[in-house]
């Protein structure tokens, strides 16, 4: 147990697929004066975020904030869409789709659980051509709806939610599609619009760079309609009256002002950027992640190249070890918190979250403490995995002033 006023030198590495490390800038902007959101200050600072947010959404429909964790956003998405008994198509990428699963039966909805053998799923991520083959077999339209997870936070899978749209039409079913994308938003290139999802879930506290407490539900002109007859119960998370005052930048209750500075700041930071600087930024980190980690000669959890995740590794240890015991020894001598493996993997693996507010010296920092912890651990790893990084990001470096020219 740690003495209450300990306080190791530097800042702690919170290497978490999130919470993510919040900026100084944010940081600041939290810390203004709370103002009357009644006021005519708060109605300017609501139609900027609520304008801003639909760019990294890449929508022109509304976006609902909401001020709770991601899973009051999940709740949401089903409430405001479906009644009491309707059957939803759920695909089991990981701990988070099975959670999402749980959610809908204790809502009395019934959830479908697609998925592959085993932990395949898990390692791969949604297959559209079994979601197809569902709805080609639904002919009369008992499915209401298709609930899919675009970035597996316990598996570092990226699932293709374009495929999944293409599934729906190709089927010719007119089930509405439902993505959570808590972890991918602003770090995973993500279209609601383009891509033709009728709710994505998000939160604040990943991508976005903020503290958890703010989530997100992007609606479609279709999923508004679907609102007009679903029958499950909703008061609090109801999107009609929250979209109709949002129109002056206001809310039907007290939202998030503190929250919702930052969420100004963030917009700004990632627009400064551009969203796709930001995501080929996360790239790049997670290609130099995964190079150490197949120098080190371990496993990525994900199998599957084409759906590796920009926003986080999951690293699986060999036979024998635990992987919570490695993280113990990580947190207790370098001061740095990695993701545990969840639910069907717990033990068996790690996560290294490489999003946000990351940098090329955050994650050395952080694969050398990996690999330093492997080592204390009796890991036996092949190589350098901080060389291997290091050379790749060496080798692909942008000087910072040609990006700020750009
Ligand atoms: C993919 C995904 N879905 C849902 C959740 C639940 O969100 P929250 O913990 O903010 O309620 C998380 C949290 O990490 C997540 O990563």
């Amino acid at each position: 147990m740690l003495k209450v006023n300990f306080h190791p030198a530097g800042r702690h590495f919170l290497q978490i697929p999130g919470p993510s490390p919040v900026p100084d800038r944010i940081l600041r902007a939290i810390s203004y004066p709370t103002i009357d959101h009644r006021g005519p200050e708060f109605g300017a600072l609501g139609l900027k975020v609520l304008a801003g947010i639909k760019k990294i959404f890449k929508t022109e429909q509304p976006v609902v904030i909401y001020p709770a964790s991601g899973t009051g956003a999940w709740e949401a998405a089903l409430t405001n869409t479906l009644s009491p008994g309707d059957t939803v198509l759920m695909f089991e990428t990981g701990h988070f789709a099975t959670l999402w699963k749980k959610m809908a039966e204790s809502l009395g909805i019934r959830p479908e659980f697609l998925g592959l053998p085993g932990i395949e799923g898990w390692r791969r991520g949604v297959q559209a051509d079994m979601i197809e083959a569902r709805l080609r077999a639904d002919a009369g339209h008992a499915i209401k709806a298709v609930c899919v997870v675009h970035n597996e936070t316990s598996t570092g899978v990226t699932s293709d939610i374009a495929a999944v749209r293409k599934a729906i039409d190709a089927a010719g079913h007119p089930a509405l599609l439902l993505v959570d994308t808590i972890s991918g938003l602003a770090s995973a290139d993500y279209r609601h619009d383009e891509w033709g999802v009728d709710v994505t879930v998000s939160g604040s506290q990943k991508g976005l760079m903020l503290p958890p407490g703010i989530s997100f539900n992007a609606v479609s002109p279709k999923a508004i309609e679907a609102s007009r007859s679903a029958r499950l119960p909703r008061s609090f998370w109801g999107w009609d009256e929250i979209i109709e005052m949002n129109r002056t930048g206001y809310w039907p209750y007290t939202p998030n002002t503190n929250l919702l500075y930052g969420l100004s700041e963030a917009l700004d930071m990632i627009l400064e950027e551009g969203l796709d600087n930001v995501f080929a930024r996360h790239q790049r980190l997670a290609e130099a992640c995964r190079r150490a980690v197949n120098a080190w000669g371990l496993e990525i959890q994900c199998a599957d190249p084409a759906v590796y995740s920009p926003v986080l590794t999951g690293v699986m240890m060999p036979e024998g070890i635990d992987a919570d015991v490695v993280r113990r020894n990580i947190y207790d001598r370098f001061n740095m918190s990695l993701g545990a493996g969840l639910g069907k993997v717990k033990g068996r693996m790690f996560r290294i979250g490489h999003l946000g507010d990351c940098n090329d010296l955050t994650l050395m920092a952080t694969i050398a403490g990996c690999e330093m912890g492997l080592k204390i651990s009796g890991v036996p790893v092949a190589a350098s995995g901080t060389v291997a990084a290091m050379d790749y990001l060496a080798a692909h470096a942008t000087p910072l002033s040609l990006k700020a020219a750009a």
